[in-house]
């Protein structure tokens, strides 16, 4: 308890914070637009919305295009180096159209900040960013703003503090669906990822904040919520309570749909598959990454399951929710893969039979364990390697896609689909994407669908007239 007390971001900082916004606002020169570029994962989705919120509250605009804003800010992701490198490139892009609008203001924030020795580099190779701050100071981002405009030389502020801040606006991106962040960190140090290093230490948040948090967004007619963390299956750990707890929770408040992630294996209860079965808002899918089908891979990942232990919850999984949607993460690549052991991986992805699986190229990250291991995987064997990955998983998918035939799936539908402006598309409630004849009318609402083909990664249906 005492533990998770520090963390929490007093009333008194927020207030300082809201005066802080309200400096802002009033100053006679400050930007009027802002545009934020989000690289990553959810939880930095996430974040860019409260910036948005921040901003908003200090009465900048937004700007639709980058080119167009006074104050361009661009929320980072360092999990693989491909992320990292397109991040560094549009802020180095954006340096170009400062010489012909020299009031441009430049702001780098996110995961990024966050890694060791980076803030250094933005000092020296990138002088031109007015503003940098990390992810757990995102909170004192009014401050920071402020004193970046009145003092006119860079600002770069990172902290290593773990916080939870609540209270401070956030504009969402979705009317009909929205993110809630349950936890934040990662404590499980996985041989191969940053996270940990630029997240901090989990910590979670209290339970009637979130329930509070939630209720809101039902109020305000969200239909699905989207609960977050690095690892929700671990919330609460060391306070008492846990995610199947809050699971339950949130699903008695009667939004319509409930989705989470990511969860770990090693932390997936019996008592979550339970709740699982249980909750009726709480909808049939689950991102389980497995990272690898090999053991030997799985130890030196420091993943703390085994690939018979994964393939028991996934057999859990499937006999307390039918039909359940699974998708997974996975690495190949890894130091030290043999052919075998990629194998291994392969026949895991046949077996399991994935809804859908995220496949990367191992990315050798900085002050983490793998980096300084020997045998690092050449680039055109772990991309042949991928590539076998991606053929059997397409297989696998569209076998696994033909259960849907002729079932009814409820879509949350999210937009026009690219297509054609007489399509619709969304998300079933297992988690895949469906497509069908509709109009601007049916964004955000959800919509009975009867599946009738697939095409790709798509389900292909016709709506259900209701009598
Ligand atoms: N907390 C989540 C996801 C974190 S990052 C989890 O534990 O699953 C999302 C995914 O990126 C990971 O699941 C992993 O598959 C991938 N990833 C992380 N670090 C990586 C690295 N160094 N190289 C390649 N992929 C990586
Ligand atoms: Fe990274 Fe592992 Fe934590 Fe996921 S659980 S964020 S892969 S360290
Ligand atoms: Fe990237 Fe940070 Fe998410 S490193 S994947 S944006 S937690």
């Amino acid at each position: 308890m005492a533990e998770r007390n520090n963390v929490q971001v007093t009333p008194v900082q927020i207030e300082e914070q809201r005066s802080w916004m309200a400096q802002v606002r009033d100053m006679k020169e400050r930007p009027r637009t802002y545009h934020i570029v989000t690289y990553g994962c959810q939880m930095n989705a996430h974040d860019s919305e409260k910036l948005a919120g921040m901003l908003e509250e200090m009465g900048l605009q937004p700007a639709e295009a980058r080119e167009e804003a006074d104050f361009v800010l661009f929320n980072t992701c360092c999990v693989r180096d491909n992320a990292e490198r397109r991040a560094l490139g549009n802020v180095t892009w954006l340096k170009e159209v400062r010489k012909q609008r020299p009031n441009l203001m430049i702001g780098v924030c996110g995961c990024m900040v966050q890694e060791p020795g980076m803030a250094e580099k933005l000092m020296k190779q990138y002088r031109f960013v007015d503003l940098a701050f990390g992810t757990s100071n995102l909170y004192r981002f009014p401050e920071l703003f402020a004193r970046a405009i009145e003092q006119r030389r860079p600002l770069v502020d990172v902290e290593e503090e773990d916080s939870i801040a609540e209270g401070l606006p956030v504009r969402r991106l979705r009317r009909d669906a929205a993110y809630l962040t349950i936890m934040y960190g990662c404590d499980n140090f996985c041989s191969y990822c940053i996270v940990p290093y630029v997240r901090g230490r989990e910590r979670s948040r209290r339970m009637e904040d979130i329930l509070r948090e939630a209720q809101g967004l039902k109020d305000s007619g969200v239909k699905e919520i989207m609960l977050l963390g690095q690892n929700v299956n671990s919330y609460g750990k060391g306070s008492g309570t846990d995610f199947p707890t809050l699971l339950r929770e949130i699903d008695a408040l009667g939004i319509e749909r409930i989705r989470f992630m990511t969860s770990h294996p090693k932390d997936l209860s019996d008592e979550l598959i339970q709740a699982m079965a249980d909750c009726r808002h709480v909808l049939p899918q689950f991102h389980l990454p497995v990272q690898s089908g090999n053991n030997e891979i799985l130890r030196q990942m420091n993943r703390q399951y085994t690939r018979e232990v994964y393939l028991n919850r996934v057999r859990s999984l499937r006999e307390a929710v039918p039909g359940i949607g699974l998708s997974t993460d996975i690495i190949v690549g890894y130091p030290g893969e043999t052919e075998a052991q990629f194998e291994d991986t392969l026949s895991l992805v046949d077996e399991v039979g994935y809804d859908s699986a995220f496949t990367f190229i191992y990315s050798p990250r900085t002050g983490t364990r793998a980096a300084g291991l020997p045998g690092q995987i050449p680039g055109e064997i772990s991309t042949a390697r991928i590539q076998r990955l991606i053929a059997l998983q397409e297989k696998r998918q569209r076998e696994r896609m033909a259960r849907f035939m002729d079932q009814t799936e409820r879509v949350l539908v999210e937009g026009l689909s690219k297509r054609s402006d007489r399509q619709v598309s969304g998300k079933g409630e297992h988690g895949i994407s469906i497509t069908f004849t509709g109009d601007e009318t049916d964004i955000g609402q959800i919509v009975s669908v009867r599946i009738t083909g697939q095409k790709n990664n798509t389900l292909l249906g016709e709506r259900i007239q209701l009598a």
